[in-house]
């Protein structure tokens, strides 16, 4: 099976699941998980914030992140593409009271300064949600896995100076950002206040996410964690394997921008395919169907009787995800599938 609908598919390697077994643990609920102390510590150092936590999914960490933020009946402004308003089930909504308001999220993810200063609301008028909380995405999954420089981030903080605005970002792909901008981490988050990262997408990590932010704001997210049922006592295990992620994980992600970038040139040559090769900047690859008499259902079911998995996201439009679990020879055998399908 070639399966290329996401980068949460991967397996942890040998090695990872070899480091986790000889994991130190104790019960982190009482903060006494040696592995997952060390993660937390860790993590917070590379990304050059005061304090980090441990949690089990990418959701729980923007759930937890905006609930830090904000109470109930403020307001968040995100966009409109990105994955806490699309994908996470409404959960800030229904969980928090947290009024989301959505802005239009321009193609390389970003959102127009000017229409995030217009949607601000800091006065006392009774008719408005107080604006509390901004939360961008990078890389941003729906917007072709673009990978948005520090200079936007400068700006936006700039911007929102004179508010009492704070910044989440949902780093779910921080690391693809990283390395296909060549900017560390630290320096591609040093103008939000909080983040999630996530160990279990391209770092092969088996769960896993984290959220980042300053001691007082990790204190109180540790607090919604228990609340939100994410204790997870011996996780130690589980942790271990994002210890071994971060040494070890995050430079080999490169691997995975060329085989995306030599995917989306292949799919350029296939008619019936379109695509636009120059927005594949990382591990995300989005082209349309546009073929006469194959319909995106047919196409899917010969795809899977080739032993080939891709995400179809509606309007004719899929997604595949190049990550660590793809072989050698495996970009080769979808391409030939693909113009075999195609060429019919
Ligand atoms: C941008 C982004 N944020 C958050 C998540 C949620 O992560 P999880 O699946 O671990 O809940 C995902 C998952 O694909 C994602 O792509």
């Amino acid at each position: 099976m070639i399966d290329l609908r996401s980068d949460t598919v991967t397996l942890p390697s040998s090695e990872m699941k070899e480091f986790m077994f000889h994991a130190s643990i104790g019960d982190d609920v009482y903060g006494e998980d040696p592995s997952v102390n060390l993660l937390e510590n860790k993590t917070s150092d590379l990304f050059g914030k005061e304090d980090a936590l441990f949690v089990p999914s990418g959701t729980m960490a923007n759930l937890i992140s905006v609930l830090t933020h904000c109470d109930r009946g403020d307001e968040m402004l995100l966009g409109n593409q990105s994955h806490i308003f699309k994908y996470e089930a409404g959960g800030s909504s229904v969980l928090g009271g947290v009024h989301s308001h959505q802005l239009n999220n321009n193609n390389d993810g970003t959102i127009d300064i000017n229409n995030i200063l217009l949607a601000i609301n800091d006065t006392e008028d009774t008719h408005y949600a107080k604006t509390k909380l901004l939360c961008l995405e990078n890389t941003h999954n729906r917007c072709y896995g673009s990978a948005i420089p520090m200079k936007y981030f400068k700006d936006v903080r700039d911007a929102l100076k004179p508010h009492a605005l704070k910044i989440h970002l949902d780093g779910a792909r921080i690391f693809n950002a990283s390395v296909a901008l060549n900017e560390p981490v630290d320096k591609l988050v040093k103008n939000v206040d909080s983040l999630s990262c996530c160990l279990s997408k391209g770092l092969s990590c088996p769960s896993g996410s984290m959220v980042i932010g300053t001691k007082k704001f990790i204190t109180r997210a540790r607090r919604l964690r228990k609340m939100l049922g994410g204790g997870m006592r011996q996780s130690g295990i589980m942790a271990s394997a994002g210890i071994y992620a971060l040494d070890h994980m995050i430079d080999r992600l490169k691997e995975d921008h060329i085989n995306a970038k030599n995917l989306s040139n292949e799919i350029f040559k296939i008619n019936g395919l379109e695509i636009d090769t120059t927005k594949v900047k990382t591990n995300l690859v989005f082209f349309k169907l546009i073929k006469e008499n194959l319909n995106a259902n047919q196409f899917m079911k010969q795809l899977s009787e080739e032993d080939i998995k891709i995400d179809y996201k509606g309007n004719n439009i899929f997604r595949m995800v190049t990550h660590y679990g793809l072989k050698n020879n495996h970009i080769e055998k979808v391409v030939k599938t693909f113009k075999l399908i195609l060429n019919k």
